[in-house]
């Protein structure tokens, strides 16, 4: 119970330090949120998007599951995308796994996990589709680092193809998908593909993803 309590305590000192440094800070903040970014990523508790990216609430618009899956088939995370894209018309949106990822770690492991292996049978495929990519690297935690990436690369391509965002294309350049990767070793975090805003690129992520070998083409690192 300490600990539960110790939550309370620290959320008054929040918020008391909030107000302190701008007054009207709650008060414009309960009216709208005006959020530039869409966050996909996982449920790991070393990974809280607001934290590591200095953001303060209504900045970042946020959706977490075991690793950080944009399964087209979700009607969780696409009624957050629907939501962010065509309601708060989001500039970006960024998948963001990380390293040591023990969602990852568990696909790559023979089941027994119950319930999430059908959740990360996709990563499980993954794994299978990039074996020779994978069994070239020198060791086990070479292929696991490498899995986590793969895995955003995925995640932004099956984004790129789901109607939310090939509709909002049609309108314009936006939203713009990410790909990104958190190093728990350092808290830094890496991009792994960056710029895919529209069918071009959507098509050119497919051929990067689709080989045993992932090799993101030069153009799709552009400028955000
Ligand atoms: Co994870």
């Amino acid at each position: 119970m300490q600990n539960y309590l110790r939550l309370f305590a620290q959320n008054r000192e929040w918020a008391n330090a909030m107000r302190a440094a701008d007054a009207g800070f709650f008060e414009r903040r309960s009216v709208t949120q005006e959020p530039h970014y869409l966050f996909i990523g996982c449920c790991d508790s070393r990974v809280p998007a607001e934290l590591l990216t200095g953001a303060h609430p209504g900045e970042i618009f946020v959706h977490r599951n075991i690793a950080n899956q944009a399964d087209p088939t979700d009607m969780n995370m696409l009624s957050a995308l629907e939501y962010a894209v065509e309601v708060l018309d989001v500039k970006h949106v960024l998948v963001c796994g990380h390293y040591q990822c023990g969602g990852v770690r568990a696909a790559m492991e023979p089941q027994g996990h119950r319930l999430v292996d059908h959740w990360l049978q996709v990563v499980r495929d993954l794994q299978m589709r990039h074996e020779a990519e994978l069994n070239a690297l020198a060791d086990d935690g070479a292929r696991f680092n490498r899995l986590v990436e793969l895995n955003v690369l995925e995640q932004v391509f099956q984004l790129s193809r789901t109607p939310i965002v090939r509709h909002a294309w049609k309108k314009g350049k936006r939203p713009i998908l990410h790909g990104l990767v958190y190093d728990v070793h350092d808290g830094l975090l890496k991009e792994l593909v960056s710029g895919v805003d529209g069918e071009e690129h959507a098509r050119e992520l497919r051929a990067a993803v689709s080989g045993d070998f992932v090799h993101v083409p030069p153009s799709l690192h552009l400028a955000p």
